[in-house]
């Protein structure tokens, strides 16, 4: 986070936690980051305040995490140097130099994919306290995952999850269900009206803006 006083550069990592091939998780992602990324320069998301977001697009599938495999407790360790493994410390350092998270998951019986959770459970220290919006999806919207995942986050992590910090996309048919599980192409678009879940689109900015108070309140809490 940017010292300036005047400008405040706050920066987003932006999840995608499916791992299959194919998926749609990943078009998911990007509606939500297409959704985000407009409106997080309006005068409605920055309250005309000077700030500015940039957003690190972090796909589970592409790190290349084993299964937890540190000999230490995350919460014990120092980061990065109390770390065994190379990956767990490059992993730390990308996570330590973020801001705040949008987490996006599928739902997979009831709970979030096991590489998330993994990907989770490697670091403490690195998500502690900051700000983190939920966007889950699923045949009912995922709720199950959703909820699974704030008690990870919120309560094992203490990261701050607003009330309207949490959003769930229901596939609208089950014609879409099925393209979702055969990981084809939804034709989700972010900037066309009348799309899949452009109708979301509220809600999405909202989680948004209820994140970027707490990440100015917190920015001004620690200059007093
Ligand atoms: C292992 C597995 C478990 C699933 N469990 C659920 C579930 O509990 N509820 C649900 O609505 N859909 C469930 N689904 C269907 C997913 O919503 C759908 O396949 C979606 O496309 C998964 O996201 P992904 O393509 O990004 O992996 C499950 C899919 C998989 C692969």
């Amino acid at each position: 986070m940017s010292t300036s006083p005047s400008k405040k550069a706050f920066r987003v990592g932006v999840i995608c936690g499916s791992q299959r091939k194919p998926r749609v998780g990943d078009q998911i992602t990007n509606f939500i980051l297409e959704t985000v990324q407009p409106h997080s320069n309006s005068a409605r998301a920055t309250g005309e305040r000077d700030l500015s977001f940039d957003f690190d697009y972090i796909d589970i599938s592409a790190l290349d995490l084993p299964f937890y495999d540190e000999p230490g407790i995350p919460s014990k360790i120092t980061p990065p140097e109390g770390y065994a493994h190379e990956h767990t410390r490059k992993w730390s350092q990308r996570v330590a130099a973020l801001d705040a998270f949008i987490v996006v998951t599928p739902q997979y019986n009831w709970g979030i994919p096991a590489g998330l959770k993994n990907a989770i459970d490697y670091l403490y220290h690195e998500w502690k306290g900051k700000p983190a919006i939920i966007v889950s999806y699923g045949g009912h919207g995922g709720g199950k995952a959703a909820a699974a995942l704030r008690v990870c986050l919120a309560g094992g992590l203490g990261m701050q999850i607003g009330d309207k910090m949490v959003v769930n996309l229901t596939f609208p048919s089950r014609d879409a269900l099925y393209t979702a599980a055969q990981g084809q192409h939804l034709g989700l678009d972010a900037a066309k009206e009348g799309g899949m879940w452009s109708s979301e689109r509220t809600r999405i900015t909202s989680s948004w803006d209820e994140m970027v108070g707490m990440l100015v309140s917190e920015g001004v809490a620690k200059a007093a």
